[in-house]
């Protein structure tokens, strides 16, 4: 009745934002990212009759405030009449800084659950339930290239490309560690009710993953630029809009961008996306990864730099 489960954030190319059933967590719109390599959460899942409550643990720290949100999640895969659960997680990055530490560790938790009940149910069916859990969680089920579609009544993950067919390397810089003050769940919200914004992101979303699909499909890194930084910047517009204005950016965030923006002047093939988070990622040829690397660790007030691959979907590991 144990197992353990690792998985890797993931970074939003065509970004989700926005929910259209808050209660069932189905996005608003699809979106399409890429799944890193180095960066992970292992989390073990021990179902115990023992126990009289689910517990968690994150980085060998009990967290009560994060356990309803997990046992909810653990509810929908092993049923309500599960046995209580003895949940420990451990990650190698920062959590709540807009690294999308809740994708990982919400793909991980299905997979584990999953594994510890039995069940042996399909990626696409944990994909679904991980989403319930945390949009961004059901693309970090696969690995490389993934796109959600919005399907009926639920969503539907795919793989467009493993990463080994394209390898591209993720440049992360840190900007400010510590949790965001606003989580992207209640930030979606406002930006859905006050945002002017909101509807033409939503109408528009359908044109900007036609083209970030080609662009992968065609291996083509000028065209997925392009349409990677209009969405992230068109995501972020729609937050500055809302009432109240949900700004995650800091003056380190925008310092990182004119870094980007001259690497790019200088031809390096790199570009910038940003979650609900002032971290700055940036998206290069391999070749080019130790340059930018350089080039953001010298960038004033970043206080640390990390480096990944693209890498797989989640998957269960040996207990240890
Ligand atoms: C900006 O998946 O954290 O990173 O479903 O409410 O848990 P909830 O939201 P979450 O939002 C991610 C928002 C984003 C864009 C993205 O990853 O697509």
């Amino acid at each position: 009745m144990k197992a353990t489960a690792r998985a890797q954030p993931n970074i939003a190319l065509i970004k989700y934002w926005g929910k259209r059933d808050v209660d069932r967590n189905l996005p608003a719109v699809g979106s399409i990212s890429i799944t890193l390599a180095d960066l992970s959460t292992t989390m073990s899942v021990e179902f115990d009759a023992s126990l009289r409550n689910d517990t968690l643990s994150v980085n060998d720290r009990d967290k009560p405030a994060m356990l309803p949100r997990v046992s909810a999640c653990l509810d929908n895969v092993a049923g309500k009449q599960r046995e209580a659960a003895r949940v420990i997680s451990s990650g190698n990055f920062p959590i709540a800084a807009g690294l999308a530490s809740s994708a990982s560790a919400f793909a991980a938790l299905v997979v584990a659950a999953d594994a510890a009940t039995g069940a042996g149910l399909d990626t696409a069916s944990l994909a679904s339930l991980a989403g319930a859990a945390s949009g961004s969680a059901a693309r970090s089920l696969y690995g490389g290239y993934a796109e959600l579609t919005n399907a009926g009544d639920d969503v539907a993950v795919r793989s467009l490309r493993s990463a080994d067919e394209w390898p591209l390397s993720v440049v992360v810089a840190i900007t400010a560690t510590g949790p965001k003050a606003v989580g992207s769940t209640e930030a979606m919200e406002i930006s859905r009710k006050t945002s002017p914004f909101y509807s033409r992101w939503v109408e528009q979303q359908e044109l900007d993953l036609a083209e970030a699909r080609a662009a992968i499909a065609e291996r083509d890194f000028g065209k997925l630029a392009s349409v990677a930084e209009h969405n992230c910047l068109k995501m972020h517009s729609v937050m500055w809009g809302s009432r109240p204005p949900v700004v995650y950016w800091n003056s380190a965030t925008l310092a990182c961008m004119q870094t980007i923006r001259a690497l790019q002047a200088r031809g390096v093939a790199v570009f910038f996306t940003i979650d609900a988070g002032p971290q700055l990622k940036a998206v290069c040829e391999p070749a080019d990864e130790a340059q930018v690397r350089e080039a953001l660790t010298a960038t004033e007030a970043v206080q640390d730099v990390l480096v990944s691959g693209l890498g797989k979907g989640a998957a269960q590991v040996a207990d240890g």
